[in-house]
């Protein structure tokens, strides 16, 4: 595995890789590297002959200083988690990615208008920023994403129908602790009690999938009132929506794919889960 921290000799490095052949795949992430991510990186290994993991906390999707601030960066254990399967890592600093501010704009239409889009402005536009200069730096056959944010992975999947890139974007299902609670980087600013309170809103999310109801308002008023039973989670939202348009749906009936989408507060920070009703 080697670690390159600047771009003129990632292009070396690539040039060399290309120039043999070699099949690329691009697992984007922003470090703090826990099983999820591995889970990303494993299947990259099996499907490709050259894996490129890029750890970057990128400051253009984070709209709350405290939070790009409290990111944990553990660069070296990183390293460790993934040299097994990692043939490149890219893990610049900001000044080699963001030399001058980035001024790119995307428009992702109704996708960014909800969830995450609505309650984190600009959050988007920052990962379209990123991940489309990751993509046009590295060209990558597949690139891996996790449908824990499931809302990105609709906005990555209209960044390449947008810009007709050459992709094949693989998603990949969410991986959980043993109590639920699907791992995340957040969830290292949390106690171990705190991890087993944000695991409960899993087990509502569980519960509400295996109700006896073709009724969505039912489901939604189920899972908000268990939530609000719950003195330590403060919800930002749960919706159920069209798991392409991400519309927000008023019954099952012509929509193949529905799914739930949940974020919430403990403490300061901020969690998203999301569960597949059809
Ligand atoms: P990050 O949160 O580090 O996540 C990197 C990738 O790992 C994303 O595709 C995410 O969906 C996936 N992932 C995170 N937790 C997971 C879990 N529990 N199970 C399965 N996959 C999981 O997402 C980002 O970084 C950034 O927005 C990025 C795309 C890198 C752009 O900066």
């Amino acid at each position: 595995m080697v670690l390159i921290e600047n771009i003129e000799r990632l292009k070396e490095v690539l040039f060399r890789v290309k120039s043999n052949g070699k099949s690329i795949s691009l697992v984007p992430t922003m470090g703090a590297l826990h099983q999820g991510h591995l889970s990303l990186i494993e299947k990259a290994r099996h499907e490709s002959q050259v894996v490129v993991v890029t750890i970057f906390v990128n400051p253009t999707q984070f709209n709350n200083s405290e939070d790009l601030a409290k990111y944990p960066r553990t660069l070296e254990q990183d390293l460790e988690l993934i040299s097994e399967y990692t043939d490149i890592v890219f893990a610049p600093s900001v000044e080699e990615m963001f030399p001058t501010p980035p001024a790119e704009k995307y428009n992702f239409g109704s996708l960014e208008k909800v969830m995450e889009g609505a309650s984190r402005p600009g959050h988007f536009n920052g990962v379209g920023i990123i991940v489309k200069r990751f993509f046009d730096l590295i060209k990558p056959d597949k690139a891996y994403f996790g449908e824990k944010d499931f809302q990105q992975l609709a906005i990555i999947k209209d960044l390449v129908k947008q810009n007709n890139i050459e992709i094949t974007i693989v998603p990949c299902p969410t991986v959980r602790e043993e109590n639920g609670l699907a791992m995340s980087s957040r969830n290292q600013r949390l106690t171990k009690e705190q991890r087993d309170i944000a695991s409960q809103v899993y087990q509502i999310l569980l519960q509400s999938q295996k109700m006896n109801t073709e009724s969505i308002q039912e489901i939604c008023t189920f899972v908000k009132s268990e939530i609000a039973k719950m003195e330590d989670i403060q919800l930002d939202y749960f919706q159920i929506v069209d798991d392409t348009t991400l519309e927000e749906v008023e019954n099952f009936d012509n929509h193949p794919g529905v799914v739930g989408c949940v974020a919430f507060f403990i403490g300061n920070v901020r969690l998203i889960d999301n569960i597949r009703y059809h």
